[in-house]
């Protein structure tokens, strides 16, 4: 049996290895002086002012949106990871599902504005798959309605619309995860330029008291801690920070690398009619942290998926059931199949394969002929 090809592969090399051994030997592993430079540094990389690091992005959706003090309805796509969702419920504000565009599978602005009303605070653009949402139509709306956008940017690190990265239009939130287009175990990042939402965001994360411990090593006292509200522990430590620092200075050549073999599947793929490769629009820059092809109604698409899986191509499906359809959103907030026909056909057709930056060439062909055989066996 041939090797199987991973969905994902994160890139570790010697200096991630050397940097977790100055940090257990410093004896500083929490809330230290790597969380403060790895802000700063991926502040800098965005193009934001502020950036807050904390230990997941569902936490840094949450923490956003409390920053902010949201009350009321947040507008996002159902066509996404429950954690987008989850964090507008836990920070205390109402998901309201718009539909998505088929090709791109991002957020429909047209169906945003249907979407508003008096109650409306916010939207949550979600960039899916690495792809950015239409932010000069999504900002535009949100001026116009004085709305505040926090861009879900988890799996688009690095990604631009019209040259500006994501998650620096308004407030943005990044994941970490080891899925993600770099990693630091689990983490998350929030980008502001707002000095106020920074600073909110430091609190919350942090049991509500506004100075961290390094901080307050400089302070007369340090020892006083006072809590400004019942936050939580949303930290990011110093492990993950310095893993964070050394992919920072990767980052590029790895999304480079995965647009290079974005585009080497799509040339393979593109010749079967019964499959729709990613969609890049010309002013997008997608950074591919998943590679998902849509398969046409001719194909049995579970199948399709098993047989892959089956035959060492570790293929999977993002997003099914969308958010919209999960029990917790179908009993709260009375989300009936049928609401968002686009993205309810299209969570039924997508396939997600493998895709990475050290992805061979040989990976890659093999993927390529596997799909041609699972087009054969999987017609319906
Ligand atoms: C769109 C989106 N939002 C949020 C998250 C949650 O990220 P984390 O696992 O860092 O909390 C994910 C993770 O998979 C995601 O894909």
């Amino acid at each position: 049996m041939s090797e199987r090809v991973p969905l994902c592969k994160p890139g570790f090399g010697k200096e991630e290895l050397k940097r977790i051994g100055e940090v257990l030997e410093s004896g500083w592993l929490a809330h230290g002086p790597r969380v403060k430079e790895f802000e700063e540094k991926f502040a800098g990389y965005i193009g934001a002012k502020y950036a807050v690091s904390l230990n997941s992005c569902a936490s840094a959706l949450q923490a956003a949106i409390m920053a902010k003090s949201l009350k009321g309805e947040i507008i996002l796509p159902s066509f996404t990871f429950p954690a987008s969702a989850n964090a507008i419920v836990n920070a205390g504000c109402v998901p309201v599902f718009a539909d998505i565009e088929k090709d791109t599978m991002n957020i429909s602005p047209e169906d945003i504005m249907k979407k508003i009303n008096h109650n409306t605070v916010g939207i949550m653009p979600v960039h899916f798959a690495g792809l950015s949402c239409k932010m000069d139509k999504i900002m535009e709306i949100a001026t116009n309605h004085d709305l505040t956008v926090i861009e879900d940017s988890a799996e688009a690190i690095g990604s631009t619309y019209q040259s500006k990265k994501t998650g620096s239009f308004d407030i943005g939130c990044f994941s970490f995860y080891p899925t993600k287009n770099i990693t630091t175990g689990e983490g998350g990042m929030i980008t502001t330029n707002d000095e106020k939402i920074a600073e909110n965001a430091r609190t919350i994360r942090g049991h509500g008291v506004k100075k961290g411990a390094f901080e307050r090593e400089k302070l007369d006292k340090p020892w006083i801690r006072v809590s400004v509200m019942p936050g939580y522990n949303f930290r990011m430590n110093e492990i993950s920070a310095v893993l964070g620092l050394t992919q920072l200075k990767k980052l590029d050549r790895f999304n480079e690398k995965r647009r290079e073999n974005a585009k080497y599947l799509s040339k393979g793929l593109s010749r079967y009619k019964q499959i729709t490769v990613p969609s890049e629009p010309e002013d997008a820059y997608h950074v591919y942290q998943m590679y998902v092809i849509q398969v046409s109604e001719s194909v049995d698409r579970d199948n399709f998926v098993i047989f892959l899986r089956n035959n060492n191509v570790e293929a999977s499906v993002h997003f099914e059931p969308p958010v919209h359809l999960h029990p917790y959103y179908m009993n709260e907030y009375k989300c009936r199949e049928g609401d968002l026909p686009i993205t309810e056909n299209v969570a039924k057709r997508v396939v997600t394969l493998p895709m990475f930056p050290s992805m061979t060439k040989k990976q890659m062909d093999k993927i390529i002929v596997t799909i041609c055989k699972a087009l054969e066996k999987c017609k319906q």
